[in-house]
């Protein structure tokens, strides 16, 4: 809550000879220590079984250069909680922008306004030039914006491949009528998407998988399926909410570093991920919320030195 929003200026300096501050001295992360925890970690390979030779660029229409997304001085009020306060900032076509900040900070909010799940109490998104208004979740899935969520929310009594197909759904032009009567471009359609959902399956390391049941998928394989469905529905703009929550150190590299082979092959992405380190090594640029405020926007190693940021970071719980 922005009543709740702590005085950064007002942080103490902390006195080692003072016998009280010793022992907060004692519980207080070092900013050094905390500006080396943030060096991104070394190159890794990307989840086993993932498969980057697969062609799983956008179908279609692609992204027009220039600025893709934009937030412009988007409020988002629930009650009396500011979950978003004047927030402004954009994603140009290409880029891997990361989210990021501490819990309750406004991330997931973020999505909910950019994905239509509310609309913004003021303030204006655009994607690619056009106002998104009170367009409906569809709508804009049509459009070009596909998310994952911070807690996976497949089909789980479907089959993998199903689940894949779904998304493929999304951009079909064809409607009920010529499903029923089984018209060549519904048909046309339905074999395209099989085809991309085997596709997309195989970059994942998935294919082996494709009819097992959701729910009977190893955690790590759910989580890359929710990015398989996502990319299914061939967007512009991929948003992804803490994809590599639950993982150890390790998977998420390997998970970062899937995500900047899926920036590859053409793809925007806006990534929240709650470790600073693993957002350090993946994206070009980065925003930073804390309470509903954006407090900096700029490259990884701004965001690295920058105070506000890390007095943000100080004593914060990461509960992820
Ligand atoms: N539907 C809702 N109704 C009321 N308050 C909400 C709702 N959704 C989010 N909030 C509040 O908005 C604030 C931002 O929440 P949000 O989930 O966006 O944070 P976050 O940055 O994604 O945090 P985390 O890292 O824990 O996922 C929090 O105070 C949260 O309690
Ligand atoms: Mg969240």
């Amino acid at each position: 809550m922005a009543t709740d929003r702590p005085d950064h200026e007002a942080l103490e300096p902390v006195d080692p000879s003072d016998p009280a501050d010793s022992t907060r001295a004692a519980h207080l992360p070092d900013v050094a220590e905390l500006q080396t925890e943030l060096t991104p970690p070394e190159h890794v390979p990307p989840p086993e079984g993932v498969d980057p030779s697969v062609d799983i660029s956008i179908a279609g229409e692609q992204a027009p250069k220039g600025r893709l997304l934009e937030l412009d001085d988007v409020t988002l009020r629930f009650g009396g909680v500011v979950a978003l306060d004047s927030v402004s900032f954009h994603i140009n076509t290409g880029e891997i922008l990361g989210l990021i900040g501490p819990n309750g900070a406004g991330k997931t909010t973020c999505f909910n306004v950019v994905t239509g799940v509310y609309p913004a109490t003021s303030g204006e998104v655009r994607f690619m030039g056009h106002a998104m208004g009170k367009r409906k979740r569809y709508q804009i899935t049509k459009l070009g914006i596909a998310r994952t969520f911070q807690n996976i929310r497949l089909f789980s009594q479907m089959t993998a491949l199903e689940n894949v197909l779904v998304g493929a759904d999304a951009h079909h032009t064809t409607g009920v009528g010529s499903a029923i009567f089984r018209l060549p471009k519904h048909r046309r359609e339905e074999a395209e998407g099989l085809d991309r959902a085997h596709e997309l399956l195989k970059f994942m390391g998935l294919e082996s998988r494709a009819n097992e049941l959701a729910r009977n998928l190893p955690y790590g394989d759910q989580r890359r399926l929710e990015i398989a469905r996502a990319l299914a529905t061939n967007p512009k703009l991929l948003c992804l909410d803490e994809p590599a929550a639950g993982f150890n150190p390790a998977e998420k590299s390997r998970l970062m570093e899937l995500i900047h082979i899926i920036r590859d092959q053409g793809y925007t992405v806006l990534l929240i991920e709650h470790d600073m380190r693993l957002v350090m090594g993946v994206t070009d640029r980065i925003v930073v919320l804390e309470f509903g405020r954006k407090i900096a926007d700029g490259s990884p190693e701004d965001i690295r030195d920058d105070p506000a940021v890390i007095a943000a970071y100080l004593g914060v719980d990461d509960a992820s």
